[in-house]
C-alpha cells in the first residue's frame, strides 16, 4: 500500500527520495509524487503511474533542496491521477504534506473547511490535513511551537489511521511527522536524517532507527531529532540498531526478489532455526516468558493471520494440536474481528505476519487483549507494529521480504511455529522425548533438503510449459497437504492471474470433481504416510477423467502413475510443507514468468496491507 520517503540534511534530497521510493515499489501503488523546498518555495511534482514517471520529469533534477518529503499512492478515495496523488498542499502553498492511511471523517473536515473558504482540488481523504494544519496555523498563538502544536491541532481532528508527513515553507529546517495505526520509522544519520514506512527504504543510508508510535510526533532537524507525546511534552527516545544488511534487500543477480527469496530459504529457516535449540537441549524462547501454570491453564489456543501468514497458522495449528493437545483454532483476521470470537484470560492468541502491519491483524490483536486473554506476535520486522501491541514477540529470522508474493516468510513462520509447539510440548511434557528429538533433527536437516528441492526442478519447468495457458487449476490434498495445497493455490493466483481452487482431496466427491474434464490440471500433494493411500485414490478419480496430473510427494506411490511426479526428501509430517511448498512457489513463479507478467509487482495487490 502507500509508501513515505522523507529527507533532510547536506546531500540534494530528490535521489534520496526517489530511490526511497523505488524500494517501496514492491508495497503496490498507483501513482508517486516529490515535494520539495526550493529556494523557500514548495515545489510538488508528482504523476499517476510509476516512480519512473517521476524520473523522466526533466525538471525534477534540476531540483537542489536537501529536504523533502515522497509518497507512492495506492487509491482509496479517489481514482489514481495527478491530482490525487500526494503530496498535497494547503490552499496558500505553505504546507505540504504527504499520508498514509484513511481519513474516515474527511467528508465533515471538508465540510468545515469549506465554510472557512478552503478549497478542494482532488477527491483524496489526505487534503484536508495541509488545509487543517494552515487553518490552525494562522489562528495560533505565535512563537517557537507554532507549527507542531499546528499540526497536533490539526492530527486531533483525525479519525482513522494515518502516518504523515509535513513540511512548511514557513520553517524549513524541519520535518514534521506523526503516526496512528501506520508504520513510520525515522532513520539517523550523520548531519542527516531519513524518514520511512519501511526500513529497506532507507537501509542502504543507516542502520540506526527510531520507531514511532501511535500518536508520538517526531520534529526532524539535519542534526537533531526532537520526540513529543500526544500533549506535545518532550521526551527522549531509544534509538534501534537494525541487522538487516542492505544488500539483502537488493535482487543480488536473481532476475525477481521473488526467486531470489525462494532461494533464501534454506538460509531463512537456519537463521530462524537459530539458537532456539540444539539436538539434545530443550527449546529455548528466552524472549517470551511463558510458564507452565499459565499454559497448564489454558484452554484454546487461537492463531489468527491473513493470507500466507494464515496459511502458517494452520500448519502451526497441526503441530501445535499434535504435540501439545490443547485444542488451536485458525481465523482470518478480517473475520475474526467482526465475529464476537470467545476469548478470555483462558486462551492464548497467536497473531502472524510477515510484515507486522496488517491493519485486520493488528486490530484482531487489540480486540483480543481487551477481552483479556494474552498475545503473542510471530512477525519478520523488528519494531513492527504488531510487536508493539502484543504481550509477547518471537520473530522469524528470513530477512527483508520485498517480492509482494511470500515465499522465504512463510516457511519461516512455519518452522517457528513448529519450534513453538515443542516448547510448549516441553514444558508441557505432553509429548515423549524421542518424538521431539527426532523432530529436533528433521528440523536441523530442513535447509539442506530444500537446496535439494531447489537443485532438482527440471520436470517441473516440463511440466508448467504444458500448462502455462490453463485457465484454471486444482490442488488437493489431506491434512497437512491440504494446508499446502491452500498456499500453492495462493501463490498460484496471486501472480498468474490463473483461477485455482484448493480442496481437501476426501471432499472432491462432495461438489469440485462436477468441475473435474479432459485436459485440466490438478496438482496432488501427498507427504502425510497415514494419508496417501486415500489422496492417491482421490487423484486417480481424477485421472479417470481425463485430469492432467502433477504430483508431489516424498512417498513410495508404487505403480500408480501420473503424468509428473516430484519426489521431494523424506521428513517429518509435521514439517514437510517447508519442502513441499517450494515446488508450488516455483511452479506459480515460472507461470507467471512464461505469461510475461511482474511477478514481484502482482497487479491490484499490495505486500503490506495497512487498510483493512
Ligand atoms: O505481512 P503479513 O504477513 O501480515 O501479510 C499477510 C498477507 O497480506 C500476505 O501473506 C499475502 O497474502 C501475501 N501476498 C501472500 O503471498
Amino acid at each position: 500500500m502507500c509508501g513515505i520517503v522523507g529527507y533532510i540534511g547536506n546531500k540534494k534530497a530528490v535521489p534520496v527520495l526517489i530511490n526511497g521510493l523505488l524500494s517501496l515499489e514492491y508495497r503496490g501503488y498507483d501513482s508517486a509524487g516529490i515535494a520539495v523546498l526550493e529556494n523557500n518555495e514548495i515545489v510538488v511534482m508528482k504523476d499517476k503511474g510509476r516512480v519512473a514517471n517521476l524520473q523522466n520529469m526533466d525538471e525534477i533534477n534540476n531540483l537542489n533542496s536537501s529536504i523533502g518529503i515522497a509518497h507512492t499512492r495506492w487509491a482509496t478515495h479517489g481514482k489514481p491521477s495527478k491530482e490525487n496523488a500526494h503530496p498535497h498542499t494547503d490552499n496558500s502553498e505553505q504546507f505540504v504534506v504527504v499520508h498514509n492511511g484513511i481519513i474516515e471523517n474527511y467528508n465533515e473536515l471538508r465540510e468545515f473547511l469549506t465554510k472557512k473558504g478552503y478549497k478542494f482540488l482532488s477527491q483524496t481523504d489526505t487534503e484536508v490535513i495541509p488545509n487543517l494544519i494552515h487553518y490552525y496555523y494562522t489562528n495560533g498563538i505565535d512563537d517557537d511551537d507554532k507549527f507542531l502544536r499546528a499540526v497536533k491541532s490539526a492530527v486531533d481532528d483525525l479519525k482513522g489511521s494515518y502516518a504523515i508527513e509535513v513540511i512548511s515553507k514557513l520553517h524549513p529546517d524541519r520535518i514534521i511527522v506523526v503516526r496512528k495505526d501506520s508504520p513510520l520509522v525515522i532513520g539517523k544519520g550523520n548531519k542527516e536524517n531519513f524518514i520511512a514506512s519501511d526500513i529497506p527504504a532507507i537501509l542502504s543510508h543507516t542502520k540506526d532507527f527510531y520507531l514511532l508510535d501511535d500518536y508520538e510526533y517526531a520534529v526532524i532537524f539535519k542534526d537533531s531529532i526532537k520526540f513529543f507525546d500526544n500533549t506535545l511534552i518532550e521526551h527522549s527516545k531509544a534509538i534501534k540498531n537494525i541487522e538487516w544488511d542492505a544488500t539483502s534487500a537488493e535482487k543480488n543477480g536473481f532476475e525477481d526478489y521473488m526467486l531470489k527469496e525462494i532461494y533464501e530459504q534454506p538460509n531463512a529457516i537456519r537463521e530462524t532455526v537459530g539458537s532456539r535449540f540444539s539436538l539434545g537441549e530443550k527449546c529455548s524462547f528466552d524472549d517470551i516468558d511463558i510458564s507452565k501454570e499459565y499454559l497448564s491453564n489454558i484452554d484454546k489456543i487461537w492463531i489468527i493471520a491473513c493470507g500466507t501468514a494464515m496459511h502458517a497458522g494452520l500448519v502451526g495449528k497441526n503441530a501445535i494440536e499434535k504435540l501439545c493437545r490443547i485444542p488451536t483454532e485458525v481465523d482470518i483476521a478480517s473475520e475474526f474481528r467482526y465475529r464476537d470470537p470467545i476469548v478470555n484470560e483462558k486462551t492464548l492468541c497467536i497473531y502472524i505476519s510477515q510484515s507486522g502491519e496488517t491493519a485486520d491483524t493488528i486490530a484482531a490483536l487489540k480486540l483480543a487483549k481487551s477481552k483479556g486473554a494474552k498475545t503473542l506476535a510471530v512477525s519478520n520486522v523488528i519494531g513492527s507494529s504488531i510487536t508493539r501491541e502484543a504481550d509477547y514477540t518471537i520473530y522469524t529470522h528470513a530477512g527483508p521480504e520485498i517480492a509482494v508474493a511470500s515465499t522465504k516468510a512463510y516457511t519461516s513462520q512455519v518452522v517457528l511455529m513448529v519450534i513453538l509447539a515443542m516448547y510448549f510440548a516441553e514444558i508441557l511434557e505432553t509429548c515423549d522425548e524421542k518424538t521431539i528429538c527426532e523432530l529436533k533433527s528433521d528440523i536441523l536437516d530442513l535447509p539442506t533438503k530444500i537446496e535439494t528441492v531447489l537443485d532438482s526442478m527440471e520436470k517441473l519447468e516440463k511440466f508448467e510449459k504444458k500448462v502455462y495457458t490453463e485457465h484454471d487449476m486444482y490442488f488437493l490434498g489431506r491434512g497437512i497437504d491440504y494446508d499446502v495445497a491452500l498456499e500453492g493455490s495462493l501463490k498460484l493466483k496471486e501472480i498468474s492471474y490463473i483461477h485455482s481452487e484448493a480442496y481437501a482431496a476426501g471432499e472432491l466427491k462432495h461438489g469440485p470433481i462436477a468441475l473435474i474434464e479432459n485436459g485440466v490440471t490438478v496438482i496432488g500433494i501427498l507427504t502425510d504416510p497415514d494419508l496417501t493411500l486415500k489422496s492417491i485414490s482421490n487423484i486417480q478419480e481424477v485421472v479417470t477423467r481425463g485430469a492432467k496430473t502433477l504430483i508431489i510427494t516424498n512417498q513410495n506411490l508404487g505403480n500408480v502413475t501420473f503424468d509428473y511426479v516430484i519426489n521431494l526428501p523424506e521428513t517429518n509430517s509435521l514439517i514437510s510443507p517447508i519442502l513441499s511448498v517450494v515446488p508450488l512457489q516455483l511452479f506459480a513463479y515460472y507461470i507467471a514468468k512464461n505469461k510475461g507478467l511482474d511477478v514481484d509487482k502482482p497487479r491490484n495487490l499490495a505486500k503490506s496491507v495497512t487498510v483493512e
